[in-house]
């Protein structure tokens, strides 16, 4: 497998000093990578440096093989690389079906929009069954799915999904969880940073554990959560 992104040595943060340490990650094209990690480690970063919203202080983001260090978050969102954020992102007050199409502001191709609504419709059924509700009278879960119906509007090359289990009740983080992968199965190459180890890593391929802004752990995602230490630490018991 080639990787599809690269970080090199990255070293990166706010105002108040470095959160992340010459860090150096890769994402497989075509993989699921996981990157798991305790509160404030980094991982949210991480996946803001992707994004373009903070630029690393030393190193270098790869896309492709080429550089996209210093892009802004537009230019970066037009290369294919498209997040969900960790906190709600839909509009509440608006419905499910404008918080869609606003998934491909950037598309200036009327055909090819609604060619990309029928196909995130078929994906998620609930997109086309609620499309007139407000999204404020979804739940969590299904406001869920709307982030990722509005996500896939852009047909994106790289998925990235900041902790999407976030709030959900069991039955609806197994419902998220099977999506993630139907999406990987579809050839949707994803990063995802996720709380809950053992689903996160249970589904990748490529698993990274990041402790204070470094990686302290990798391999494919069973091999991480099989590591009795890693256990330990991040997954409260042994595994
Ligand atoms: N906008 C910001 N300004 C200043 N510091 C920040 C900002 N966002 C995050 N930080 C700091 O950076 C560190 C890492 O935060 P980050 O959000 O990346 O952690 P995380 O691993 O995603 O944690 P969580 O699991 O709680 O989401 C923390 O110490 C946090 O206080
Ligand atoms: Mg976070």
């Amino acid at each position: 497998m080639s990787a599809l992104l690269e970080l090199d040595g990255v070293t990166a943060g706010y105002g108040g000093g470095d959160v992340l340490h010459e860090l150096t990650l890769s994402v497989d094209e075509g993989g699921i990578t996981c990157v798991v990690g305790p509160n404030g480690a980094g991982k949210s970063t991480i996946l803001r440096l992707v994004s373009g919203l903070i630029k690393p202080r030393l190193g270098g983001v790869r896309f492709h093989g080429e550089s996209i260090t210093g892009l802004t978050p537009r230019q970066i969102l037009q290369l294919g690389i498209v997040q969900v954020p960790q906190e709600r992102s839909l509009f509440p007050t608006m419905t499910v079906w404008e918080n869609v199409r606003m998934g491909a502001y950037t598309l200036s191709d009327r055909a090819l929009m609604e060619r990309r609504m029928r196909t995130v419709c078929e994906t998620f059924p609930i997109v086309a069954e609620r499309r007139h509700e407000r999204v404020a009278a979804l739940s969590g879960g299904q406001q869920k799915i709307v982030e990722f119906a509005r996500a896939l509007m852009l047909d994106p090359k790289l998925l990235v999904l900041d902790e999407p289990s976030m709030g959900l009740d069991p039955k609806t983080h197994t419902v998220v969880f099977d999506l993630i992968r139907d999406m990987n199965r579809a050839g949707r190459t994803i990063l995802l940073v996720e709380q809950n180890a053992r689903s996160g890593l249970g589904l990748a391929s490529h698993g990274v554990v990041l402790e204070s802004g470094r990686v302290r752990l990798e391999g494919t995602g069973a091999g991480v959560l099989g590591n009795g230490e890693i256990g330990r630490l991040f997954l409260g018991a042994p595994v």
